[in-house]
């Protein structure tokens, strides 16, 4: 099981991949995540990082890459992952597949959540997270059962810098510039399956499933 998530951001890829990643029994590697506890740890790589993503800016291919290169190689991921929020340009996508090459590894699926653009601005500017277990809530359609606390873990929920409106814009601009273009990168290579990323969050989840079984 060697999948990869890509759309826009707001587009429910780390909703999906948390779910399914305790289901099948693999890492959910996202790269966002794995900034944004750098950045809490205050590492190096963390500070430099959080100069972009406060911008909605990707952060450089060359820190990405060796970020995912070293948690590629840790022994959980040998059997399997769900990459969130990686590739993101077509340097990412060439290095990744020179990176699972190397293992004797491919990319099986690339599963493409189609989301509008006035739905993504609602979503990223009522989403809130949880600071524990990273969970993603909405203001308005997922609400957690207490305000400001998390469900699953009762820690504390807040909203993060780049979901104000003005970044959130910048992340949908930068999105469409330079990782959109990973769809034709993909298609090209027979692995990509589009799912419609609007409606009940079950009916999604099925329909990833489904477009995994097919590649089966
Ligand atoms: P990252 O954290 O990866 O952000 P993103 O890709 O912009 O994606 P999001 O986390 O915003 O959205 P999502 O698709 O996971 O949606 P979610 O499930 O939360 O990256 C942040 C920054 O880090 C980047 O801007 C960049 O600076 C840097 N970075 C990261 N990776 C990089 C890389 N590879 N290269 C360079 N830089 C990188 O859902 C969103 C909301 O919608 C939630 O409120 C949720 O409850 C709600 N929701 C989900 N599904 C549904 C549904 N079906 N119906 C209604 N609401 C829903």
């Amino acid at each position: 099981m060697r999948v990869a998530f890509l759309g826009p951001p707001g587009a429910g890829k780390g909703t999906q991949a948390r779910e399914l990643a305790r289901e099948w029994g693999v890492p959910h590697l996202a790269t966002g995540d794995m900034l944004r506890e750098a950045l809490a740890a205050g590492t190096r790589l963390g500070l430099e990082a959080g100069r972009y993503m406060d911008q909605g800016a990707l952060v450089p291919d060359d820190v990405i890459i060796g970020l995912m290169g070293e948690r590629l190689a840790a022994a959980d991921a040998w059997k399997g992952f769900i990459l969130d929020g990686f590739p993101r340009t077509i340097g990412q996508a060439e290095a990744l597949a020179k990176l699972l090459a190397d293992a004797g590894q491919t990319l099986e699926r690339v599963i493409f959540f189609d989301v509008s653009e006035t739905e993504l601005l609602r979503r990223l500017t009522g989403r809130r997270v949880c600071r524990r277990c990273q969970t993603a809530y909405h203001l308005v359609s997922a609400p957690p059962k207490r305000p400001g606390v998390c469900d699953k873990c009762g820690g504390e929920l807040y909203q993060r810098e780049d979901d104000g409106e003005k970044t959130a814009r910048n992340r949908l601009e930068v999105y469409a510039k330079r990782t959109a273009p990973l769809l034709d990168h993909y298609r090209a290579g027979g692995r990509l399956v589009t799912i419609r990323g609007e409606g009940p969050i079950e009916a999604i989840r099925y329909a990833i499933h489904e477009a995994v079984e097919s590649g089966r």
